[in-house]
């Protein structure tokens, strides 16, 4: 089984933002999808639901005993599906769960560079974002501990980390947990990539002792279900109240064909996503090696998690990275300053595409600067 041998020619059939956003010549890096064909046993029951009609709202708790058996296989944790709302999506429930245990005006930590929805909706919800920057692509503790002692209320957490793919330790978990306690602020962590990490990931919620927090996840990144709508909104001991004081149009947003794809990937596609780390892994060690080769003066070091480069491009010396490999290598990812103002001169790679997509992509950039400079 390979995962990521999907043609250009074939991925250009589609019509989803990476493929219809930019001209038609240019290597779409960008937007968190997968260049893949999702796992047979989803597309299976999908099929299946197409040809049953049933399509209407969903009703039994299909989704998150699906995703207790994953969390058991893949992290060895006891998740408890009582415990797990369905959500619309994995942004909805970071929403709902701010709301429930902030109100407006409330300071809540987040850490930049970030994934740009997460500003959003504090800002978009009324709340007033304090920024701990992540520092050598690790969680700031000294900062967020500063931060919490100065009256924060909530903690937006990525585990693991967009854009950086950061996988953070348990270690580093338990700090932020016990500082969390301390100071009674409400942890909500997204761990919407986790489904890539094994062993070395750690549930927010599986921490002994954690206080009050939620978690917010689904099967749409790790198996490209972005289309299929659905997530779930997790809570602690400590917020199960809230979480169980939802309204109830929080659960009904979720998609009955999202339900049913989800639950199929994390029941059904269990080797199809350890498959697709594994490659992952070799493809961060191919961009290594080609930027080594193309762009030698950037220094890149994969991390852990995601299918994500984060790549500081300031030793290229150009006004805008992102623009120039998007005009004139016709290359095109997410400009670091999405993702925080000051990250102008990095770019994000989505390297969950073909080895030989990612040879071409690294010689066009490769070429785009010789001529740069000639
Ligand atoms: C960290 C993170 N959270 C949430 C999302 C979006 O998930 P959803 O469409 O379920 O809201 C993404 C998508 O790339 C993401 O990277």
């Amino acid at each position: 089984m390979t995962i990521f041998d999907c043609s250009l020619d074939e991925l250009r059939r589609r019509t989803s933002i990476k493929w219809v956003r930019w001209e038609p010549d240019v290597i779409p890096m960008f937007v968190a999808e997968m260049d893949t064909r999702i796992p047979a046993p989803v597309a299976e029951a999908l099929h299946r639901a197409v040809d049953e009609s049933d399509t209407g709202y969903p009703e039994r708790p299909d989704y998150q005993e699906a995703f207790a058996g994953f969390a058991q296989w893949r992290w060895g944790w006891d998740a408890d599906p009582s415990r797990f709302v369905t959500t619309g999506d994995v942004m909805q429930g970071m929403r709902y769960a701010l709301e429930a245990c902030t109100k407006s005006g409330d300071k809540v930590v987040f850490n930049p560079p970030i994934y740009p929805p997460f500003r959003a909706t504090i800002e978009r919800t009324g709340r007033v974002g304090v920024e701990v920057h992540m520092l050598d692509d690790r969680l700031d503790l000294a900062g967020i501990e500063r931060a919490f002692a100065d009256g924060a209320r909530a903690y937006l957490l990525c585990s693991p980390h967009n854009p950086g793919g950061t996988v953070h330790t348990r270690d580093e978990l338990e700090r932020v947990a016990e500082l969390a306690n301390r100071y009674d602020v409400t942890v909500i962590s997204d761990e919407i990539h986790a489904p890539f990490n094994g062993h070395e990931f750690t549930p927010y919620l599986s921490l002994p002792g954690v206080g009050k927090a939620f978690v917010s996840t689904s099967a749409a990144k790790g198996f490209n279900l972005a289309a299929l709508k659905a997530g779930l909104l997790g809570a602690s001991d400590a917020s199960l109240e809230a979480l169980r004081g939802l309204p109830a149009y929080v659960s009904e947003s979720t998609s009955h064909f999202g339900v049913i794809a989800h639950a199929a990937a994390f029941n059904h596609a269990r080797d199809w996503v350890a498959q697709a780390q594994k490659e992952i892994d070799a493809n961060k060690a191919l961009f290594v090696d080609l930027l080594k080769e193309n762009l030698p003066a950037l220094r890149y070091a994969p991390s852990q998690g995601t299918y994500l480069a984060w790549l500081d491009c300031a030793p290229l010396g150009l006004d805008h990275p992102g623009r120039h490999f998007h005009e004139q290598a016709r290359v095109r990812f997410n400009f670091g300053s999405e993702f925080g103002p000051e990250y102008g001169q990095f770019v994000r790679v989505n390297l969950a595409t073909s080895p030989d997509v990612i040879r071409e992509a690294a010689d066009r950039l490769g070429r785009s600067l010789a001529s740069a400079v000639s």
